[in-house]
């Protein structure tokens, strides 16, 4: 199975906020939902560089569109990585791959008759970019700038867009889910009543140089919609690319509601024109809001993601932005209400489950997830388990995330009421209840870890987190819970560690839970130290780690090095280790060692080597360093 996905691609005249944020951030959850489904996926975000806008936006700069694009390109770029955001590709509209496909497709819509010269004079918004008929002016203004727009009348090619409004009205009408949620399909259907007009595809180079050439005559640039929709398929490489033989048929766009028309109008009859299949789904949210207006950067009301993300950390904020917005309508944002979730979501209900279910495995069974054993109840237990599986994928499959974490927390409440009901501390107490005891214990183990799984879209880095702390690889996240309870490990003590959402203080300062500030003392003044002495500082510096030898190989052509991937629980590394003459590749695998885990890359013999393998050496004999009793994965040696 496949999934192709893509956010909008941003206009490069604002550095990137909390909008943009969510649209990508929404579209990152349901390519990881579909990753973790065990699809084929590829996701696509990039940006809008051409046009009146950018022009405009460049010269106040003071710089040259180029130079300008290129920053604000780069800034959308970084942008995404610190918010787990991970995309495929990311397609800028002034790389000449896109260009040359932008050419070829107007060429193409060209020769198969669809586009004509002629004259058009229109009220012309250099905000949006586009003509205004009378009728869609409000007071004779721009409705979304409140702006007057220039009266102009010029010579320019026109799309025959009016002819595909009864083929367009049809393909809606038969699709009941192209277009979602419903109230957009029912307000794009509204549009259509009226007639369609042509749509003018070009400018005037008189005007405007900052576009792509229009092939079939020199004097003329695309109008930016067009070129920009094509970014679509440009990134797969059409009409060729074998990416766009296998992701085309299975796309499907996600935007705002600012950007429907477009969308839902100029490109289903543009892909119609060119006999190409039309997208499957077009998802539309509605708008963050701050202090009941749309956030925009004209508005002024600019919410910068990135000063939340310091604040919070990225799961969490993620988390917030996923579970607070109904997909489709608007929302208000406010960090209070940010704030609100964190504690009652995040600090109470998962970390105060993961701490209490924990404590008791820790407690009642030394730290060890019980072999779950037959239980009377095992029906219901998995009935309950295949539900949440399913009520979770057809939320994500209909782009309701609220439904899907609410599926989820539904899920962590059960469990939370289930450590009152079972009372383990009181099972322990009787001798003839050990094996309820253990089936208890098994299920929160097991919980938890479906749990893991099941925040991995949303929340990755908690994910991963939790799946190391019961002694899971990541590696092998799944929605299919029976395959991860017969991965779960039990003969590993699990690890509670630190609290999962440490709670952020409502009053006054909120204490950022992820990083604290150091206390301002003065800063002391270094001690001299003797030679050859290191602080306990230094010392800490060096992140050492228990690790398993899953994979080791003799490197061709060297008599000394073994090529070794090891698993540390949270990710798998390769190592080089210059350990051939004392152990078999053989030998090593399956061993559990200590590696320095905070080592820069280094190359040896061509390969990379990401860390560094301890052992101990005397008289010419090798002796590797190995914990003495089994601790989990990844466990930190200090
Ligand atoms: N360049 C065009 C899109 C071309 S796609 C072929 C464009 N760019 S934009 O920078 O203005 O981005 C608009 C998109 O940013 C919205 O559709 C939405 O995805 C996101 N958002 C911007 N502000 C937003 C809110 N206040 N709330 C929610 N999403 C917001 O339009």
């Amino acid at each position: 199975m496949k999934h192709y996905i893509t956010t909008p691609i941003y206009y490069v005249n604002a550095k990137p906020h909390l909008g943009h944020a969510y649209t990508t951030i929404i579209n990152d959850i349901l390519n990881r939902f579909h990753r973790l489904a065990g699809y084929d996926t590829y996701f696509l975000t990039g940006t809008d560089e051409h046009g009146d806008k950018i022009v405009q936006a460049a010269a106040q700069a003071n710089q040259t569109p180029q130079a300008y694009v290129d920053y604000i390109s780069g800034l959308f770029q970084k942008a995404w990585p610190p918010l787990s955001v991970e995309v495929n590709d990311f397609i800028r509209t002034t790389e000449e791959r896109h260009k040359e496909v932008v050419a070829r497709f107007m060429d193409l819509v060209n020769k198969n008759g669809q586009i004509y010269f002629g004259e058009y004079g229109g009220h012309y918004c250099f905000g949006c970019e586009r003509f205004y008929t009378e009728k869609e002016l409000v007071n004779g203004l721009c409705p979304d700038h409140q702006t007057k727009p220039q009266f102009i009348s010029e010579k320019n090619y026109f799309f025959k867009m009016s002819s595909y409004q009864d083929w367009l009205i049809d393909y809606i009408k038969k699709r009941p889910d192209f277009i979602r949620p419903e109230g957009y399909r029912s307000e794009v259907l509204g549009f259509l009543r009226d007639p369609l007009e042509d749509l003018c595809i070009t400018r005037p180079k008189t005007r405007l140089t900052w576009g792509v050439d229009v092939p079939f005559d020199n004097h003329y640039v695309t109008y930016v919609w067009f070129d920009a929709l094509i970014n679509y398929i440009s990134a797969l490489g059409w009409p060729d690319g074998e990416k766009f033989a296998k992701y085309w048929p299975v796309v499907q766009h996600t935007i705002a509601k600012d950007i429907l028309k477009p969308h839902a109008i100029f490109w289903p009859t543009m892909l119609k024109a060119a006999n190409m299949p039309i997208y499957r789904h077009l998802n539309v949210h509605g708008y963050w809001r701050v202090g009941q207006s749309k956030m925009s950067k004209s508005v002024g009301n600019v919410v910068e993601a990135m000063t939340l993300v310091d604040k919070y950390g990225s799961d969490p904020f993620r988390y917030f932005l996923a579970r607070e917005m109904t997909f489709g309508l608007d929302s208000d944002f406010s960090e209070d209400r940010l704030v609100e979730r964190y504690n009652a979501d995040l600090a109470n209900d998962l970390g105060n489950l993961w701490q209490r279910a924990t404590s008791m495995i820790l407690k009642f069974n030394e730290g060890l997830i019980p072999i779950s054993l037959p239980a009377s109840d095992d029906e219901s237990w998995y009935r309950r388990l295949d539900d949440l599986k399913s009520i979770y994928e057809s939320a994500f499959l209909s782009v309701n995330y609220r439904a899907a974490l609410n599926a989820v927390w539904d899920f962590v409440g059960y469990l939370n009421k289930s450590v009152d009901v079972e009372a383990p501390w009181a099972l322990a107490k009787d001798p003839a209840k050990k094996n309820r005891l253990d089936t208890v214990l098994a299920r929160f183990a097991q919980g938890l870890a479906y749990i893991g799984s099941l925040i991995w879209p949303v929340m990755p880095k908690t994910a991963v987190d939790i799946w190391g702390r019961l002694g899971l690889n990541p590696n092998y996240l799944t929605l299919d819970f029976r395959k991860i309870f017969a991965m779960l490990p039990y003969d590993r003590v699990i690890d509670p560690g630190q609290p999962l959402f440490p709670r952020v203080d409502l009053t006054g300062e909120t204490k950022p839970p992820k990083s604290p500030k150091p206390a301002s003392k003065p800063p002391e003044k270094p001690v001299a130290l003797p030679p050859g002495i290191i602080s306990i500082s230094d010392f800490q510096k060096v992140e050492l780690r228990v690790a398993e030898i899953s994979q080791a190989e003799a490197v061709k052509g060297s008599e000394k090095l073994v090529k070794l991937r090891v698993n540390l629980g949270y990710e798998e590394r390769t190592i080089c280790a210059g350990i051939a003459k004392h152990f078999t590749p053989e030998e090593l695998v399956g061993q559990r060692v200590v590696v320095v885990a905070n080592l820069a890359p280094a190359k040896l013999m061509g390969l990379v080597s990401e860390g560094m393998l301890l052992a101990a050496s005397s008289e010419g004999q090798l002796a590797l360093i190995t914990p003495n009793r089994q601790v989990p994965l990844g466990s930190k040696i200090s």
